[in-house]
Parts: C-alpha cells; sequence; structure tokens
C-alpha cells in the first residue's frame, strides 16, 4: 500500500516553503541530474541494469538510484529517476540510446501521416513503470525530503521527435516551422495533453513537485518561443493537479516576464542570468531556482565555495529562493566538489539569514 504522507509530514519541507515563499531558515539545494555518472554507485547499478533505458524501466533500480545522492549530501529533495523521453517512447517512436552518443527514436516524426497518426499515451498503462517508480521512491524516501517528478516541454519534446536525436540548430524542427507550421502545432498539441496526464498521473501517485525541463525552447525566436514552446507549457500549467511546479527554460533569460506569468511557481534560471535583476524583474511574483553553472563542480573546493556564496549573495536573503545548478550536472562533476558545494549553501545561507554574513 501506498502512504499519502501530506506535505506537513515531511521531515523536511523546506523546498516548500521556499516554493511558496515563505521563510526558510536556510536555502534549499537539489541539482538537476543529481543521480548519474559523476557517482561511482549511480555507474554500478546502470552497469548491473545493463543499460541506461533498462535501469531508467526498472522501478526498484529507478528507486535506488534516485535515493543515491540523498546518502551521501543533506539534499532538500529527490528527482525522480526517468527521462523525458519515455513520453514519445509511449507514443510508439522508439527510444534507444547509441553508446556515446545520446538518445536516439527508430522513427523521427517526419511525414504527415504519421503526425495524424499520433495519439496521447495513457500513463496508466504505457507509462505505468514510471508511475512504479514514483511509488517506489516515495514510499522509500518515508518522508524525509519532497519528490520531485518532471516531464520535458511540448516543444523540447517535439525538438527530439522530430530531428530524431539531439541537435546542433534543429534543422528539421525549424524546416517544419517555417513550412508547415500546422504540422509543429498538431504534435504540441498532442504532446501537451500527453504531458499534462503524465504529470497529473505522477502527481496522483506521489509527487509532490513537479518541473517542466524546456531545455531547447531558447533555441527560438521571441515570437515563435512564446507561440511554439510558452503557450503549450501554459496549457499544460493551467490543467495540473494542485501541486508547487517549477518551469526551466535554458537561455529563457530575455523571457523571465512572461514565464513568471505562466501559471509556474517557479522559475528556473542559468548560468547567464544576473540574479539580482531576475529578483528585480520577477522575485515578487514566483519563486526562482539556480543558477551556478555545472561547470565549477570540476574545479577545487575553493572555488566551488566561493562561486556558490556569491550566487547566494547575488538571490539574497529574501524568500523564494532554490539553489540548483543552471542546467545538469556533469559526468566530470567530482563528488568531493557536490559535498562542498550543499556544505557551503547550507552553512552560508544560514549565516545570512542571522546576520553574520
Ligand atoms: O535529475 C535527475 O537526477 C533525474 C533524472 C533525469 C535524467 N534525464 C536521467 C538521465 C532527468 C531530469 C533528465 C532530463 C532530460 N533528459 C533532459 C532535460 C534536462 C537537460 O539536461 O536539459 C533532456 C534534454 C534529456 C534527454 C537526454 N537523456 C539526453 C540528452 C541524454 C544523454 C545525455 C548525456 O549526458 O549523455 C539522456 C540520458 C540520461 N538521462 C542520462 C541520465 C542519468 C545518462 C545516461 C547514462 O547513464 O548513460
Amino acid at each position: 500500500m501506498e502512504t499519502h504522507l501530506q506535505p506537513t509530514d515531511l521531515k523536511n519541507d523546506t523546498l516548500l516553503r521556499a516554493l511558496a515563499r515563505e521563510p526558510t531558515a536556510y536555502t534549499p539545494v537539489w541539482l538537476m541530474r543529481q543521480a548519474g555518472r559523476y557517482l561511482p554507485e549511480y555507474n554500478a547499478t546502470r552497469a548491473r541494469a545493463g543499460s541506461f533505458l533498462k535501469l531508467a524501466k526498472s522501478p526498484a533500480l529507478a528507486t535506488e538510484v534516485a535515493l543515491q545522492p540523498l546518502e551521501r549530501y543533506p539534499l532538500d529533495a529527490a528527482i525522480l529517476f526517468s527521462d523525458i523521453l519515455t513520453v514519445p517512447d509511449a507514443m510508439g517512436l522508439g527510444l534507444y540510446f547509441a553508446e556515446g552518443e545520446g538518445p536516439r527514436f527508430e522513427r523521427p516524426l517526419r511525414d504527415e501521416a504519421a503526425i495524424a497518426r499520433l495519439a496521447v499515451p495513457d500513463p496508466a498503462l504505457e507509462l505505468r513503470y514510471v508511475l512504479d517508480a514514483v511509488r517506489e521512491t516515495r514510499r522509500a524516501l518515508a518522508g524525509r525530503v519532497p519528490l520531485i517528478g518532471f516531464s520535458g516541454s511540448p516543444y523540447t519534446l517535439a525538438c527530439y521527435m522530430i530531428e530524431g536525436s539531439g541537435s546542433n540548430d534543429w534543422r528539421h524542427v525549424k524546416q517544419m516551422r517555417g513550412a508547415r507550421p500546422d504540422l509543429l502545432h498538431r504534435i504540441l498539441d498532442v504532446n501537451a495533453r500527453s504531458v499534462t496526464d503524465y504529470l497529473n498521473a505522477q502527481i496522483e501517485a506521489g509527487a509532490q513537485v513537479v518541473m517542466l525541463f524546456d531545455t531547447w525552447g531558447g533555441s527560438l525566436n521571441t515570437a515563435d518561443y512564446e507561440e511554439f514552446s510558452l503557450a503549450y507549457m501554459r496549457q499544460v500549467l493551467a490543467a495540473l493537479r494542485p501541486a508547487p511546479s517549477i518551469v526551466f527554460t535554458k537561455d529563457g533569460g530575455a523571457w523571465l516576464e512572461s514565464i513568471a506569468a505562466s501559471g509556474c511557481s517557479a522559475v528556473g534560471l542559468d548560468w547567464t542570468v544576473d540574479p539580482r535583476e531576475a529578483r528585480r524583474r520577477i522575485g515578487g511574483k514566483v519563486a526562482l531556482q539556480g543558477n551556478l553553472d555545472p561547470a565549477v563542480l570540476t574545479t577545487p573546493d575553493a572555488n566551488v565555495r566561493e562561486q556558490a556564496r556569491r550566487v547566494l549573495d547575488a538571490f539574497g536573503t529574501a524568500p523564494g529562493h532554490i539553489f540548483n545548478l543552471g542546467h545538469g550536472i556533469s559526468p566530470q562533476a567530482r563528488p568531493d566538489a557536490v559535498a562542498a558545494l550543499v556544505d557551503e549553501v547550507r552553512a552560508y545561507s544560514k549565516k545570512l539569514r542571522t546576520g553574520h554574513g
């Protein structure tokens, strides 16, 4: 039986308080991709599973790796171990990982007939393994910290679905936007409904916060970002069950006001955004998450600590900051650097609040 703990049953609700822009004793911290290849224990479990996809599709192993970073570091949140590309995989596009080359789809979406056939998956069927992982992770956490569920944004999923892999220029996506914007809108509409059902199913299964990863929205011009990415995230956010939500558009610094007005509880910032400016522009309306450059975690501890203090100084002590990286942690991060980071965020943010900073 799954346990339905209330947020108040959490032993550490610092993240939820910061998302609600309530005062906290220190700045909560978690790291995008906190379970991953920089951790030797992750690599060991992945080897046991046989591949990344087998790992992600096993609820027991996904639970194990989601908890690994929490065993090492006093983080303030766990994130579901999965991938954004589970949704297009459930739509039948055939996700696979070519060794060392990142994600690929066997059947990228290029022709009108395939796009017309595209359908919203039922999360309880095609994505059941993800919901099982949410339930099992939530149970294993036993109220230690909140569990974050997530999805790719409709536009970011469309990028991979059309291109069939990652890309520097998203040529096929932009060709479709120019030649057949109706087809792109059709894909985005199916994606938005899929993402809504998927996140609502995660919330029902026990996710206490949800995050939209809009990794590629920032590759669009301003008008296209509004029309092809933000409009569909707004649609998702408007239909979510009650839960705090975080929207992260990588390279979205130019559009902070409109992202903040999308209906989310918090806006994720990459490291190109000046936190002081973000606070001035939107800090009164939503919480902010970010924004240390992940490359800092490959440098000596003293620099990690100094850069962490700079980020904390820049956000200031007003409520509503969640410390994170400005993008996912890299496989080259040193585990000891992560320990130094989490320790410094806790200690220095406490000190700032008591006025001894
Ligand atoms: O944060 C967490 O710990 C949860 C797990 C998580 C993964 N992917 C696991 C993963 C999350 C939140 C994601 C999101 C994701 N996946 C995004 C959005 C965030 C971002 O980084 O921009 C994107 C674009 C993807 C698609 C994807 N999945 C790519 C591009 C890759 C290859 C990346 C690489 O570094 O090789 C993946 C694979 C992937 N997803 C790995 C992990 C831990 C590495 C796979 C492995 O173990 O071999």
